[in-house]
């Protein structure tokens, strides 16, 4: 069965200890999750991936791991960097030009292909960020995910049937899957996994609590 991504996107929350709380209770509620239609994909912050994938390993979860952003250079002088070749250890995946990263730090197209072409050298595979489908999609991406960003944090998502026709013009020139996000919860969730191109979602707030995060994992 065709697998949809859930991507839990942590930004900069919790601590070591607030990453293991939620994997051990998490752990709890996996047995009642539909595993068969989804993929689960957390992104902590770099410092709590370690101790992410350890506690994924003890209990044994179908759940990888993604960073949340990556550096646009390899390793070298880079102070304050973290590189692909250093997330490659721990971590399968990378989003890359989320629009709190472009708004907030100022990322641009030649940083973010940049940071494309790092991942993929590395061989992470490579979540993208669009807030709309006019952005440029660079070489070597493997999943989109359209966020507009009025949606992002504000408890009011994008209609479904606009997401619908975003997802349509990302298709014109990109094939792989293509995951909404922006104010995903329990109760709208079933308005987007079921828009028919929808390839899974991609979810903030949401998913720093078990059982907002379980909630939504249990509608489908
Ligand atoms: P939100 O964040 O679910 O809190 O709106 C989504 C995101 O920014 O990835």
């Amino acid at each position: 069965m065709d697998k949809k991504i859930i991507i839990a996107n942590w930004k900069s929350n919790k601590n070591i200890n607030d990453a293991e709380n939620f994997i051990t209770s998490f752990a709890q509620n996996i047995n009642r999750i539909n595993l068969e239609n989804k993929q689960i994909i957390i992104a902590p912050s770099y410092q709590l991936l370690f101790s992410c994938k350890n506690f994924i390993e003890k209990y044994n979860l179908p759940i990888s791991l993604s960073v949340q952003d990556v550096s646009p250079f390899g390793q070298g002088a880079f102070t304050g960097e973290v590189n692909s070749y250093q997330v490659k250890e721990l971590a399968d995946f990378v989003i890359i030009g989320h629009s709190e990263r472009r708004e907030l730090f100022n990322e641009n197209d030649e940083i973010l292909f940049k940071k494309v072409n790092e991942a993929k050298n590395n061989n992470l595979k490579v979540v993208y960020c669009l807030q709309n489908s006019s952005q440029k999609i660079p070489n070597g991406v493997d999943i989109v995910a359209y966020e507009p960003p009025s949606a992002i944090g504000s408890g009011k998502p994008d209609d479904p049937s606009h997401v619908e026709s975003v997802f349509n013009e990302i298709s014109n020139s990109f094939n792989g899957k293509i995951l909404y996000g922006g104010s995903v919860d329990g109760d709208n969730v079933r308005d987007f996994i079921y828009i028919n191109s929808c390839g899974g979602l991609l979810i903030g707030g949401a998913s720093l609590e078990v059982d907002s995060f379980t909630q939504i994992l249990l509608q489908w």
